[in-house]
């Protein structure tokens, strides 16, 4: 079976469950999943019960596709990821982003935790992604293209959506939520980053830098859905002093910047 076949099973999968059609969907990040509260949940489907569908493996991560109101508008939710540290293939890792494109989704709100290298940031904070850097992760549109997708080689000028951007802004304003903007810069991991890495990281342009989110966007600009993207700053890279990171520290420090996160999301799929 090709990716397209893969893709149209697992269309037809959710479409038999009467999944309520849905243009904006959202990737929750680690510590993240806090926002499924604000949906009026209609429907939950397991990743195992979607054919083709991978499997999430990682703590903090529990693995569905939530259906679902914020304000009578329908959104549909991924809780829990894939990541390429967990051994699945680029291609495996933006398989879900391709069956959101296939269910009707237009508009795709991201979210992650990530580390600070801007020596401004703090830990809880949130950061705009405006641009990011992919040279550390494997492309998901490397090998044949398919065509029925999008075009061999797609503009990355602006993955993400600049009047998006505005409107997270302007929502953080009105409810005084400090956000920065910056640029987020992919690694695979599993390991995170020695100090000298994240210095390295830091001269060359990025803000913050994380294990998701990047391959993702590929896939979703590749078919031209539209990006928002936003992480949660949990660690710091560039400190002097002894900075152990753990998995722990971040999905605890994601989780106490979960409330900010999920008003500016809830907000801006209000104002989509
Ligand atoms: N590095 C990479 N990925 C991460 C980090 C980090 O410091 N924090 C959360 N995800």
């Amino acid at each position: 079976m090709n990716i397209l076949q893969q893709i149209a099973a697992a269309k037809s999968y959710i479409e038999s469950k009467n999944a309520p059609k849905s243009t904006i969907a959202v990737v929750l990040g680690s510590g993240l999943g806090g926002f499924t509260n604000e949906l009026n949940i209609q429907l939950e489907i397991p990743y195992g019960d979607i054919p083709h569908f991978p499997v999430s493996t990682v703590e903090g991560h529990s693995g569905k596709l939530i259906f679902g109101t914020i304000n009578g508008k329908n959104v549909v939710a991924m809780a829990g990821r894939f990541h390429y540290y967990e051994g699945y293939t680029a291609e495996e890792v933006v398989f879900p982003i391709r069956v959101l494109h296939a269910i009707g989704v237009t508009n795709l709100l991201l979210s992650n935790a990530a580390g600070g290298v801007n020596p401004n940031f703090a830990i809880g904070e949130l950061m705009i992604i405006k641009d990011h850097i992919s040279f550390s992760i494997v492309n998901p549109l490397l090998g044949k293209n398919i065509e029925a997708l999008g075009p061999r080689f797609p503009d990355m000028s602006e993955p993400y959506d600049k009047t998006l951007i505005q409107k997270v802004k302007a929502i953080a304003e009105d409810n005084n939520i400090r956000v920065m903007d910056g640029v987020y810069y992919g690694v695979t991991g599993p390991t995170f980053e020695t100090r000298a890495e994240y210095k390295m990281i830091h001269a060359l342009g990025a803000d913050a830098v994380g294990m998701s989110t990047v391959q993702e966007v590929i896939a979703a600009r590749h078919m031209g859905l539209t990006v928002f993207a936003m992480s949660v700053i949990t660690d710091l890279g560039i400190r002097d002093e002894e900075n152990i990171i753990t998995h722990q520290e971040v999905l605890e420090a994601a989780n106490a910047a979960e409330p900010k996160f999920t008003l500016l999301f809830t907000e801006l799929i209000k104002a989509l």
